[in-house]
């Protein structure tokens, strides 16, 4: 343990009981001493109050006040209340406020040195324990979950083969598919574990400060830059740089990217000399850039550059068994967060999840599982702690009759297939009847037969 004392503050009106409680506490603590509610919690916020012996029976604010007041704003504050009638009540009533504990002002004064002793204790260990959750949602953060699917285990396949080599890679695929945690995962294959990442959203920054940004700038280079500005390029040096949505980057910039990535040379912004970069670059998109191309808004030249290893990631529609693996991740790391128990997913559920769309993918999961778990006040998480859009999607989901095996795998693939096209056209019917080619009445007939009105309403949010 530390050597240095904590602080412990003593609030009690009376004088004849603050002041020997006091003097008995200086010897280990450093200590603090109020005479009202409102003196306390001016001192708390100018000291580093850590534990505290309160009296219930305070002038203004009550002492019960004072320690509901503390535990909401300072809730690593232990606090032990003392009090001179032996009330149930009130004891209850402080255990419930979060008290360490609670006394009849009768006991004497080296029974609380004990009590603040073992709160400070407890003390020592939440600490302790937060921290070690923060290292753990820290770690799971990082981590890349494999799933059951083919399509994942062969692009984790191909990232063990690319990751060593000084190749650029090009990400693609749709918004919250895992772009970004693939090139985490590259970063860390790679060997170069140490080594910096250096993440940029080219399509979250503002146009006119996307150039300083990558390539830095000299003092004085513009209005506001009153100092020299290292860039993104230059602190990756050495590891890795991850360009995310690419396809947004500025059409003249792409030459000086295409400049840096090709001599390993940049130029900060009102700088007169080259400055070398090295830098393993991992770049990513959810837009068609070869179509970019075509439309003139993306330079070919720098096309075939970042193209050298495309890696496409799957949509979560495409790779559905991944989802009980990713679900039951989310759930660790919710519980963590959350401090929630949870103990798993229901079968039936899991089911209803992997007839979803999930038009937002991995994160679209990810933040359905933190609000579950938010919300829940169960062990396990059941159908109906889903939300409503998932009902609706449940038929297909439910388990077949044996007697009915291809009646029914048929149906679930045509209400699947017609669900996708539907989704295409934007839930527009008649589209999506004349893309498949079949007359509107059929279309019609089917939606009804399948099940996808009520689904089609819920997606049209009607
Ligand atoms: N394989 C995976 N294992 C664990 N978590 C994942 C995985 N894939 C995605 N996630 C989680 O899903 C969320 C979205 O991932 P990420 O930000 O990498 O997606 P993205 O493709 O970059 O999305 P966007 O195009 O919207 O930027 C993140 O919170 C990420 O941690
Ligand atoms: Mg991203």
């Amino acid at each position: 343990m530390s050597e240095r004392k904590k602080s412990v503050m003593v609030v009690d009106g009376d004088a004849e009981v603050r002041e020997p409680l006091a003097k008995a506490l200086q010897r280990e603590y450093h200590v603090l001493r109020a005479a009202t509610g409102e003196v306390a919690l001016q001192l708390m916020v100018k000291e580093d109050v850590e534990l505290m012996v309160l009296d219930t029976h305070l002038t203004g604010i009550s002492g019960i006040e004072l320690l509901k007041i503390t535990k909401e704003n300072y809730p690593y504050v232990e606090v032990v209340v003392v009090s001179a009638t032996r009330d149930i009540d009130v004891a209850i009533e402080a255990m419930r406020c979060g008290a360490y504990h609670y006394l009849s002002k009768a006991s004497d004064i080296d029974q609380v040195r004990t009590l603040i002793g073992h709160a400070s204790e407890r003390q020592d260990l939440n600490r302790h324990v937060m921290r070690l959750r923060a290292e753990v949602s820290e770690q799971v953060d990082r981590e890349f979950v494999v799933g059951t699917s083919r399509s994942t285990r062969e692009v984790v396949e191909l990232v063990r083969k690319v990751a060593p080599l000084p190749a650029t890679v090009l990400i693609l695929g749709e918004s919250g598919t895992g772009k970004e945690v693939l090139a985490r995962l590259i970063h860390r294959e790679s060997g170069a574990g140490d080594s910096p990442f250096v993440a940029v959203n080219l399509a979250a920054i503002p146009n006119d400060l996307v150039e300083s940004m990558l390539f830095g700038h000299e003092k004085g280079a513009f209005t506001g830059a009153t100092r020299q500005q290292l860039g993104k390029f230059e602190l990756a040096t050495g590891g890795t740089l991850f360009l995310d949505e690419v396809g947004d980057l500025r059409y003249e910039l792409q030459a000086k990217l295409l400049r840096a990535i090709q001599e390993g040379e940049i130029e900060r912004v009102g700088g007169s000399r080259p400055i070398k970069t090295d830098f393993r670059l991992i770049a990513a998109t959810n837009t068609d850039l070869a179509k970019a191309v075509k439309a003139g808004t993306f330079r070919e030249d720098l096309f075939y550059r970042l193209n050298v290893i495309p890696i496409q990631l799957p949509a979560l529609r495409d790779r559905i068994e991944d989802v009980p693996e990713l679900a039951s991740f989310f759930l660790r790391r919710f519980n963590v967060k959350f401090r929630r128990n949870i103990q798993g997913i229901a079968d039936s559920t899991l089911r209803i999840l992997a007839a979803h769309w999930w038009p937002g993918n991995i994160r679209e999961l990810e933040n359905l599982i933190e609000r579950l778990v938010a919300i829940s006040d169960k062990d396990w998480i059941t159908d109906e702690d889903l939300p409503i859009e998932f009902h609706v999607a449940q038929l297909s989901a439910t388990e077949p009759a044996v007697e009915h095996l291809l009646d029914s795998a048929v149906s679930t693939f045509e209400r699947n297939f017609i669900v996708r096209a539907l989704e295409k056209e934007g839930w527009n019917v008649t589209a999506t009847a004349r893309s498949l080619g079949v007359p509107l009445s059929t279309m019609k007939f089917k939606m009804d037969r399948l099940d996808i009105r009520a689904l089609a309403r819920v997606r049209r949010g009607s």
